[in-house]
């Protein structure tokens, strides 16, 4: 299926202003993905596809949780769940079979512990795509198009503030993608190392 017929389809099954959110994501996934060298087709294709279960209800995804066998911290959670769900429709309704694809959908809420630079695009433009509005936007947008890992780090950042503040569930992979950017980030895992290391000196 091409990318028009697909965005075609995902119109009729996305409600308005998620239809609306997904278009952004995919503009702001294709501009990522053409600034970074990545696969524009597969941007595309996981940009299109990533939120096609955001609006199903919670029983809807209570019972796809079930279905497949998901964890039981998917339960009654939305926000996390929509994402796995729909890593596993599109393999069942869309034949998607390409694992970076998949992973990208998987992932896009949480991030993941070394992810690939496709994941790391479709989770920023998931978050700085054109419609969203919040305090350091622009900053963040700026960052995303001169250091990936940067950005990505910053955004999960704010995710754990924010889900810590809203006393929500914090997945470990959130936790695992950030530490993981962290001590790769430049200069690497000496220099975090170093940087812990005075830093416990300093406590004493
Ligand atoms: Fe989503
Ligand atoms: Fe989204």
């Amino acid at each position: 299926m091409n990318e028009a017929s697909l965005i075609d389809k995902i119109g009729r099954i996305l409600k308005d202003e998620r239809f609306k959110h997904t278009l952004s994501v995919y503009k702001e996934a294709l501009r990522l993905a053409k600034h970074y060298h990545c696969d524009t087709k597969k941007a595309s294709i996981a940009a299109i596809l990533h939120d096609i279960c955001r609006d199903y209800s919670v029983e809807e995804l209570n019972s796809y949780v079930k279905m497949y066998n998901l964890d039981n911290i998917y339960i009654n959670n939305k926000a996390l769940s929509h994402a796995k769900v729909a890593s596993l429709i599109v393999q069942e309704e869309f034949n998607i079979t390409d694992t970076e694809i998949i992973n990208a959908i998987s992932f896009h809420t949480t991030g993941k512990e070394n992810m690939s630079l496709l994941e790391k695009i479709i989770y920023l433009s998931d978050i700085i795509e054109e419609r969203r509005t919040f305090e350091g936007i622009e900053a963040l947008r700026k960052l995303a198009y001169k250091d990936l890992d940067s950005a990505c780090l910053l955004a999960l950042d704010n995710a754990i503030k924010y889900v810590i503040e809203k006393k929500e569930y914090l997945h470990i992979d959130t936790l695992l993608a950030r530490n993981y950017l962290l001590i790769n980030k430049k200069g690497g895992k000496d220099e975090h190392k170093n940087k812990c290391y005075q830093g416990c000196k300093a406590n004493r």
